[in-house]
């Protein structure tokens, strides 16, 4: 078996990890046990780009329980955790994925999940999806998943070019993702990685959160319940309108970045906070991303402003512009995963429900024409149902008469 990691050596650390994850991510679990039984991805190879945390590792362990190969590479060069990476290797999972890897180890790991020649490609911000399309022509692939907003905006464009070869699902649109991973799970982890980092107080800072999807909106929350004032910069009218009703102050960046102890970009798209906004912070500001790609704060703008940098404390690096410092974590990407350990596991048992489920429907109806699909309605309410019941939470039914109502027009006042 081919694999690529820092330390087989940490596989039993890694294995104890697993384990806890197991623990805590119950639906996932239960699906599980229906998989090994059933084996409904018999025969298929998967070639997977997603972190590689224990939580991957728990949805790695349920694809391989339903028949399938898995090769596995990390989707960001920080976000590995190496014990986990070796305890899945003990599995007779492919990893190739450390932590601390170039951008050129990451590109060559990708390649050494497609030399498996896969069936079903599952990627977490479309990087591997993109590889295929460009540099693979010959490659028969079923289909794929996507696992976050960036990655489907790009998938979306692909698919407006006229040239997705095949079919994919967004998994982060289902409600049971996007509602819970994207707001809750980045809203606790974001802060775990601020947290670990800089090990500041909250409360009383000034923060400013950029972009107001359901990644800010979940930072918002969290850093208010910390005791944060929090400002929110916005381009989308709807979205700035939300969070002034939620009690935000929304300005724009030009303003917001005069007034802010600590800023956190989560908008998915580029140059968010530019040299401009840098160079009107305040000495000692500290900033952060948690959107997708390193693309949001203009880093390459600050390595060139700055006088002097140094590493201050891990995952902290100082830049002293003209006298002032300016503090960046986690060299711009994503916070929640490179500083800490990305979502808890039980929101990533949401997530990885809907990775799975897909993956499998994918498998059974290998001739949907290639598109972009959202989760289909059943596998996102069966993942609901499915946590609801593995936390012992029930609900009520709707009655005969209920329904029967919410079906006609006929009845008024
Ligand atoms: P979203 O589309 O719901 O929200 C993005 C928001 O950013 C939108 O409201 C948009 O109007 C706003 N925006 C865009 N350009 C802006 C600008 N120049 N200034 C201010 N606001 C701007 O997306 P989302 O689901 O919240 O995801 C945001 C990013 O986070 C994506 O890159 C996504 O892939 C990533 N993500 C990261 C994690 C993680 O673990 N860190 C988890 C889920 C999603
Ligand atoms: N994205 C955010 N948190 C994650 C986690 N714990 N595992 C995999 N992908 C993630």
């Amino acid at each position: 078996m081919d694999y690529k990691i820092h330390d087989i050596g940490l596989a039993e650390q890694g294995a104890r990890q697993l384990e806890w994850s197991e623990m805590h991510m119950p639906a996932l679990m239960e699906m599980r046990k229906d998989f090994a039984s059933r084996k409904p991805l018999r025969g298929l190879r998967i070639a997977a780009v997603l972190h590689v945390t224990k939580e991957t590792g728990v949805l790695a362990r349920a694809l391989k329980d339903a028949g399938a190969e898995v090769f596995l590479a990390g989707s960001n060069p920080l976000s590995t955790q190496d014990d986990v990476a070796a305890a899945l290797v003990k599995d007779g999972i492919s990893v190739f994925a450390w932590r601390g890897q170039s951008d050129k180890d990451y590109y060559e790991n990708m390649e050494k999940v497609l030399a498996a020649k896969p069936d079903i490609i599952m990627d977490d911000g479309a990087d591997l999806h993109a590889a295929i399309h460009s540099k693979y022509p010959d490659l028969k692939i079923i289909g794929g998943t996507e696992e976050t907003t960036t990655g489907v905006t790009r998938l979306k464009a692909l698919e407006k070019s006229g040239k997705l070869r095949y079919p994919i699902i967004a998994v982060n649109n289902a409600k049971t993702k996007y509602l819970f991973d994207n707001r809750y799970g980045t809203g606790q982890s974001t802060i775990d990685g601020i947290l670990r980092a800089t090990n500041i107080l909250i409360a009383g800072k000034c923060s400013v959160v950029v972009g107001y999807g359901w990644v800010g909106r979940g930072i918002a929350m969290r850093l208010r319940g910390h005791g944060a004032s929090v400002i929110i910069t916005e381009v989308d009218p709807f979205r700035a309108l939300e969070a002034v009703m939620d009690g935000f102050e929304v300005m724009p960046m030009e303003k917001a970045s005069e007034k802010g102890d600590l800023f956190i970009t989560a908008t998915g798209n580029r140059s968010v906070i530019t040299k401009e906004d840098m160079l009107r912070m305040k000495n000692g500001a500290i900033l952060c991303n948690s959107g997708h790609f390193d693309i949001e704060i203009d880093v390459q703008a600050l390595e060139k402003e700055a006088k002097a940098k140094r590493e201050i404390r891990n995952n902290t690096v100082e830049y002293d512009i003209n006298g002032r410092k300016i503090y960046l974590l986690a060299s711009g990407r994503l916070v929640n995963l490179g500083a800490a350990e990305g979502h808890p596991s039980e929101v990533m048992d949401l997530s990885f429900c809907n990775q799975a489920l897909s993956a499998v429907y994918i498998a059974e109806n290998s001739n949907l024409p290639p598109k972009v699909y959202d989760v289909f309605q059943e596998i996102d309410e069966k993942v609901a149902r499915q946590k609801l019941l593995s936390i012992n939470i029930e609900i009520d039914k709707l009655t005969d008469a209920q329904k029967k109502y919410m079906s006609e027009w006929e009845t008024g006042t």
